[in-house]
């Protein structure tokens, strides 16, 4: 069997971490590598086994590419994605999709359109421990749901930002919740979602930046439930992200998407140990973002190739990525006029 190959367009931080994981992807590889500094394009394709190019149009246009992974700067992913589309490629894109709900749109519209297939990229719904909590919400094992909370306290030093595309309106499109907290955010939404308001505060404290390094905010959801959402890059040292669901039955916390507290009234003593015990380590972007590993990136890769062979749609979908984005948006829209703000945006 041919394998599936693709262009992966931006050879930074996470450029270099598909190429660990697609190293470890039997059937799929990269074919071509895009990045306009060179140095680094040249450098991951020799690392993986493929020729590279400065120029995204070209990569996306070659007819020994099938499909594109969009790694570059957030707010290059529709012009970059739409292109490849419209090339006829299939569509796997990092989080988030885009940093405006029109360019998210733009390019869900362009895979409807020209018939790819579109994956949007959030390794953490991957962990079998999300997967544990989504059956036991669905089993009603928690009883009413009380409260969704996510917690993103991380740190970046001001290194991070400065001189770079980070922390910047134009390209990250916000801060600690648009670039960080956003895998957390996805998990609160699918698991406990959809969410319907949002009351929002940001602020920049710790460091020369344009757009929030800390932020807090108060969700509902659809069900009823509530829950609050704090997310920083000025919280050293930096703990694991969490996500804690509360019922009137039972409670689970996850950590980066490992099981770390599974309490359900239910539950006896060896089912609450196997679920302590699901997953070991997995990296954490805490403090340091090369740090995630790829096992969760090497997973979302193999069910997005799964999907094109089989004809079905990848486990995460373009619309399923729309969602954190826009919580994100009301949230930064509530922060700024004061008000709360419901769910669809406007
Ligand atoms: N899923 C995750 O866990 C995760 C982790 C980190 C970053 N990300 C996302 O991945 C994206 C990239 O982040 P990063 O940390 O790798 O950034 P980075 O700055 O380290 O790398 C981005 C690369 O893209 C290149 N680039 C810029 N414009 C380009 C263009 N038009 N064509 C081709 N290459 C271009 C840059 O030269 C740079 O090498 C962002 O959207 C970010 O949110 C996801």
């Amino acid at each position: 069997m041919d394998k599936i190959r693709f262009a992966l367009i931006g050879a930074g931080n996470i450029g270099r971490i598909y190429g660990d994981a697609f190293a470890h992807v039997p059937d799929a590889e990269i074919a071509v590598v895009c990045d306009p500094v060179i140095a680094a394009a040249e450098a991951l394709a020799g690392k993986v086994g493929a020729a590279y190019t400065g120029d995204y149009a070209e990569a996306v246009t070659r007819t020994d590419v099938d499909a594109v992974v969009v790694a570059t700067p957030s707010g290059t992913h529709a012009e970059i994605a739409v292109a490849a589309a419209e090339a006829g490629k299939h569509l796997l894109v990092e989080k988030p999709l885009d940093i405006t709900l029109e360019r998210v749109d733009a390019i869900v519209a362009a895979a409807e359109k020209t018939g790819v297939t579109l994956g949007s990229v959030f390794p953490l719904r991957f962990s079998a421990g999300v997967h544990k909590t989504r059956l036991a919400l669905a089993a009603g094992r928690l009883g009413r749901l009380a409260l969704a909370d996510v917690f993103v306290k991380w740190y970046r030093p001001q290194s991070y930002y400065d001189g770079s595309w980070r922390g910047t309106w134009a390209l990250d499109g916000g801060g600690a919740l648009m670039n960080q907290s956003i895998h957390q955010i996805d998990l609160a939404q699918w698991l406990a979602g959809p969410v319907t308001s949002v009351i929002g505060r940001t602020a920049t404290l710790a460091h020369k930046m344009e757009t929030e390094d800390t932020a807090s905010a108060v969700l509902t959801m659809q069900n009823g439930a509530l829950g609050v959402i704090q997310g920083s890059t000025a919280s050293w040292p930096g703990d694991q992200a969490r996500v804690e669901l509360h019922g009137d039955r039972g409670t689970i916390a996850l950590e980066e998407g490992r099981i770390v507290r599974w309490n359900l009234e239910d539950a006896s003593p060896s089912e609450e140990e196997a679920m302590l015990n699901l997953e070991t380590g997995g990296g954490t972007g805490a403090a340091d973002p090369t740090a995630i590993g790829y096992e969760k990136h090497r997973r979302q890769i193999a069910d997005f190739v799964g999907a094109l062979r089989e004809g079905r749609p990848p486990a995460v979908q373009g619309a399923e990525g729309r969602r954190a984005v826009e919580i994100i948006l009301a949230i930064y829209r509530s922060a700024e006029s004061g008000l709360p703000v419901s769910l669809p945006l406007e």
